[in-house]
């Protein structure tokens, strides 16, 4: 392996995400806009192979974890046999995925044998009602049932993103909290961040961590923190007092864990960006397709690495929020 892939700041970059559509089969409001969405030609969007090739480069750089994002990972065709071409790949010894949970219950069984260990689904909302309000679409049961289907085969814990908006989800704080405690599913609290397309994000609207464990703590019973954590994990991770019941938060307004950060993305349509809101990328497509060597795309992925910035300034007036929405960057 070369010189590891570092920033200026002495950041090691070893975590790739990788983006494999822009599309989606629901319409999450901090996300998408409810209608007319402009999605990527598919012509544009990374093949498998190019997407393997990729991550051979990156493995040569040091990255040995990949996550695939979206869009909703799981309508891209063939999902699996991506997770597998990854997966033997000399170097790659963690693979996992974000997905909506809304395919997942037909598809846990063959992610697993694909060699997928680690899930995350997205539910912001236990009550169906809140769920159809927040996605603007039907499948609040699939979800719940890809979730069911996960545990069976084997993914443990399989974690649970639930992003928190203010004058919406207080209502499932509490839910999530039981939930933890019922089905052993992790659920993770993110705060509602600025890459929605319909630039509605206001800091009013964001319901912070500190807000959720005082409530979590004062009706269920005290979380205590998990000790030796993981530092380049963006949730800081927390138990109930009986050691029943994980919660993790993402306080990525309140509390950026920028400066542990090591991860880059490419977005499905082949562009590298060094931050989730980066103003810049790096085109890979061009060079994966027009000839370019394996040196120049790694040079490519390093000098993006390099160039990146201390980190997000959501909480200055010097913010500007990237104009790709979070369904075209993947999460
Ligand atoms: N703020 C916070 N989290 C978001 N996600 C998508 N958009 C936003 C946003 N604006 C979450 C999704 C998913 C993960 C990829 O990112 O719910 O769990
Ligand atoms: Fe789809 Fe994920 Fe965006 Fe929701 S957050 S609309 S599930 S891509």
């Amino acid at each position: 392996m070369s010189e590891p892939l570092v920033d200026s700041f002495g950041r090691v970059h070893n975590n790739l995400r990788i983006s494999v559509t822009d599309r989606c089969n629901i319409r999450c409001f901090y996300c998408m806009p409810a209608e007319n969405v402009q999605f990527m030609p598919r012509a544009d969007l990374l093949s498998f192979e190019e997407m393997e090739r990729f991550v051979r480069i990156c493995v040569g750089l040091g990255v040995n974890k990949v996550r695939l994002t979206g869009g909703e990972p799981l309508v891209r065709k063939d999902l699996s046999k991506l997770v597998a071409m990854i997966a033997a790949i000399e170097g790659i010894h963690d693979i996992g995925i974000t997905t909506n949970g809304i395919l997942l219950a037909e598809q846990a069984q063959e992610l697993w044998d694909a060699g997928l260990r680690r899930i995350n689904v997205s539910l912001d909302a236990l009550d169906p009602v809140k769920f159809k309000e927040i996605t603007r679409r039907e499948g609040y049961e699939k979800v719940l049932e890809g979730i069911q289907a996960a545990q069976r085969v084997g993914f443990d814990p399989v974690k649970v993103n639930a992003v928190s908006v203010r004058g919406m989800t207080e209502s499932e704080i509490v839910p999530f909290g039981e939930f933890a405690r019922k089905t052993g599913a992790e659920i993770r609290f993110i705060e509602f961040m600025p890459l929605d397309a319909d630039n509605a994000w206001e800091r009013d609207k964001v319901l912070f961590a500190h807000e959720i464990i005082e409530r979590l703590s004062a009706e269920i019973m005290p979380l205590i923190p998990i000790p030796d954590q993981n530092p380049h994990a963006p949730a800081t991770e927390f138990v109930f007092q009986d050691g029943v019941g994980r919660i993790g938060f993402i306080a990525s307004v309140s509390q950026p864990f920028c400066m542990n950060c090591d991860r880059f993305r490419i977005t499905a349509d082949g562009k590298v960006r060094n931050c989730l809101f980066s103003l810049e990328e790096t085109d890979i497509r061009g060079l994966l397709r027009g000839g370019g060597t394996d040196s120049q795309i790694a040079e490519a992925v390093r000098s993006s690495v390099a160039a990146k910035w201390e980190g997000h300034q959501i909480n200055t007036a010097k913010f500007i929020q990237p104009n790709r929405p979070m369904y075209s960057i993947g999460g």
